[in-house]
């Protein structure tokens, strides 16, 4: 599959070279040409502007910082409508979180994924990335199901396990959830042990 990456960051970078081992094409992108093509050359992947990764895309990834997207979701223009959209950003800070999935349907015009964006990039380095002998839980929120099916084959490709984490509604649930632990990490709890074991969770899941 093609990839198309809005970013030449470290989640373009761990998240390119990943899908490019897993045997996918890559193109990443950035506002500054010389920092793309640096990044494609250590990962295997092309380089390219906004516009023309998020056409070569079979899909779109979304992988700058939230501030930036709605003049990195101009500089594309249409080529990523119709199109499956992985968000992987997150807009936290000392304000609290800011919902950014919604925005980028809007402004993209394609079938938005949110997805990726609970982990630090370290972990999106890991091959594959397993704790406690489980491989890592991907929760993703989207409508259309296609895309979801696709960011389901890209979160396997990764070695985790996807979630199915409901509709684009939920993404800011999502969203909240990410600001939520990067809150706990930051302060040193181990935010992994805040959750029982679905046992516990006082939910009846179907058989
Ligand atoms: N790092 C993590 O652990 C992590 C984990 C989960 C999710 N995320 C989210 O993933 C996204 C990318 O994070 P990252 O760690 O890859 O960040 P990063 O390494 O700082 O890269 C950010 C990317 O955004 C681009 N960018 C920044 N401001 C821009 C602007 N005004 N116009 C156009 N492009 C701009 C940067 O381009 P330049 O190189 O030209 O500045 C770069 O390509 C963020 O939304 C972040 O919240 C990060």
């Amino acid at each position: 599959m093609r990839i198309g990456i809005l970013g030449a960051g470290n989640m373009a970078g761990a998240l390119g070279a990943q899908w490019t081992r897993a045997g996918h094409e890559i193109m990443v992108s950035g506002r500054d040409p010389a920092r793309a093509s640096a990044l494609a050359a250590t990962t295997g992947a092309r380089a390219g502007t906004f516009r023309e990764a998020a056409g070569f895309g079979d899909v779109a990834v979304v992988a700058v910082l939230a501030e930036a997207v709605p003049a990195v979701l101009a500089e594309a223009g249409d080529a990523a409508r119709g199109k499956p959209v992985i968000d992987v950003t997150n807009d936290v800070g000392p304000h609290g979180f800011r919902p950014v999935a919604r925005e980028i349907a809007r402004l993209s015009g394609g079938h938005v994924v949110k997805a990726f964006n609970l982990c630090h990039v370290d972990v999106w380095r890991m091959t594959p990335p397993v704790f406690g002998g489980r491989p890592l839980a991907v929760p993703l929120c989207g409508d259309d199901p296609d895309a979801l099916a696709l960011a389901r084959g890209l979160a396997e490709d990764l070695g985790c396990a996807p979630v199915d984490g409901g509709g684009l509604g939920r993404a800011e649930l999502l969203e909240a959830t990410a600001a939520f632990m990067i809150g706990l990490w930051s302060g040193g709890a181990d935010a992994q042990a805040v959750l029982p074991p679905l046992e516990h969770s006082g939910a009846h899941p179907p058989a």
